[in-house]
């Protein structure tokens, strides 16, 4: 049986949640490998919208485990409100469908402090960050004084582990960035309290992955953010802190990259990005505006406007060799109708040559004038098209367009927020 990763291959808000929410009929678990809340999954099923930042987006699906891996970054006091909202829809959230890892690190309040200090302290040259403490969390991971969902759990360990650790993060908090500090006890009691709500749901994600993969079950592997925003990657600094590429999946989830059979990229046909940084076919114009209209371009996490632009093959032909894409996933193609020509950017052109890979520096990049082909647009509302064969012409020709510049087959393709309002071309999971 085929396990699928789903990776963003833009600057995240591909529309992620919803193809995973649908692949997640055939999938038997759904593992989030990387991120935290700074990632917002927005689903419509039957009419009813659904914002997942933490609990993966097949949680809606019955009989389906759901798992947040060791490589997320995971703030318990957002993970407890998704659940108990769940749970006031009337979804029954337990072990039985939602499991944590006991090596995922633990977003703390100093995380977020400091994340927001820092970006007020950067002004103009601030990330763009969702101050949610995603970045200040990965630094400790990687500088070896995290504290893991096993240490919440464990009230004495979590209590040492503050003990230690504050005082470095206080120094920071109030010295540097003339921040409020913390002490141990108000951590202390209000985590320790949400470490034992948590308790039930924690395991070893990586063993409960390998016992599914030999009884045969399909697993999906749901990424956050995008390509183009992965810390190695991406558009450095203006990233994320971790690794959204489907090679994330492996060390993020726990399991060997043999285990990684296909990688669907979701690709919105047109591209948006939130924060500071770099965007070649941006649209300052009218151009923009429709896209921001027509596509409820604003931040499902923080409400801020998305900025838009047209398609960028380079980003996605980089984004198909980085994360070995095996198949697209098109997302909100009707939200061009009624733009014609329609732009889709295929090199850039720097001092008058040619180039079709991404520069390492933002100052290069920033110097990269986006090398448009024009096809035509259509009028025709999109909504309804449940066949591929029942799409407009100009509306083929743009997506077959598409899969030749990346090099990559597409095998879903979206036109409404709405479960039904899908084109499965081909089954990733088949
Ligand atoms: P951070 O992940 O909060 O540290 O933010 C770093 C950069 O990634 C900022 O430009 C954010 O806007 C961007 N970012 C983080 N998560 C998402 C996401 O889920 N979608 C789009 N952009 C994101």
């Amino acid at each position: 049986m085929p396990n699928v990763v789903v990776v963003g291959t833009q600057w995240g808000d591909e529309g992620k949640g919803k193809i995973v929410d649908l692949l997640t009929r055939q999938a038997k678990m759904v593992v989030r490998y990387q991120g935290g809340n700074n990632a917002g999954h927005t689903l419509v099923v039957g009419g009813e919208k659904f914002i997942f930042h933490l609990v993966p987006s097949g949680i809606l699906h019955p009989g389906t485990q759901c798992c947040i891996g060791n490589g997320v970054v995971l703030d318990p006091e957002v993970f407890l409100m998704e659940i108990d909202r769940l749970e006031g829809r009337g979804f029954k959230i337990g072990p039985e469908n939602l499991r944590l890892s006991e090596r995922t690190q633990v977003i703390m309040p100093y995380h977020q402090r400091l994340d927001i200090a820092r970006e007020e302290k950067k002004g103009a040259g601030k990330i763009g960050t969702t101050g949610r403490g995603i970045g200040p969390c990965y630094e400790d991971k990687v500088g070896r004084r995290g504290i893991r969902v096993a240490d919440l759990i464990d009230p004495d360990s979590l209590k040492a582990k503050l003990a230690d650790i504050l005082p470095e993060k206080n120094f920071f908090l109030e010295k540097f960035l003339g921040a409020q500090p913390f002490t141990v006890e108000e951590i202390l009691s209000k985590y320790a309290k949400m470490g034992a709500r948590l308790k039930p749901l924690v395991a070893n994600v990586s063993v409960l992955i390998d016992q599914a993969v030999k009884q045969g079950k399909n697993v999906l592997f749901e990424g956050a953010q995008g390509t183009h925003l992965d810390i190695d990657h991406g558009t450095y600094p203006y990233v994320t802190s971790s690794n959204p590429v489907a090679g994330g999946a492996a060390t993020g989830a726990g399991v060997g990259p043999g285990q990684l059979h296909r990688v669907l990229g979701i690709v919105k046909a047109y591209t948006t990005r939130v924060g500071s940084g770099p965007f070649p076919t941006e649209c300052l114009d009218k151009i923009g505006d429709h896209l921001v209209e027509c596509g409820v371009e604003f931040g499902s996490t923080t409400g801020r406007r998305r900025r838009c632009g047209w398609l960028d093959a380079v980003v996605l032909k980089d984004s198909a060799r980085l994360n070995g894409l095996t198949g697209l996933a098109i997302t909100k193609l009707d939200v061009l109708t009624t733009l014609n020509p329609v732009k889709i950017c295929v090199a850039y052109e720097v001092d008058g040559v040619q180039r079709d890979t991404i520069p390492p520096t933002i100052k290069d990049l920033e110097r990269c004038r986006p090398v448009y082909e024009e096809v035509p647009g259509w009028q025709e509302d999109l909504r309804g098209v449940r066949r591929f064969e029942d799409f407009p012409a100009a509306t083929k020709n743009y997506l077959k367009r598409v899969e030749e510049l990346v090099g990559v087959p597409i095998q879903i393709v979206s036109v409404g927020p709405d479960r039904e309002e899908t084109i499965v071309v081909q089954n990733p999971f088949d």
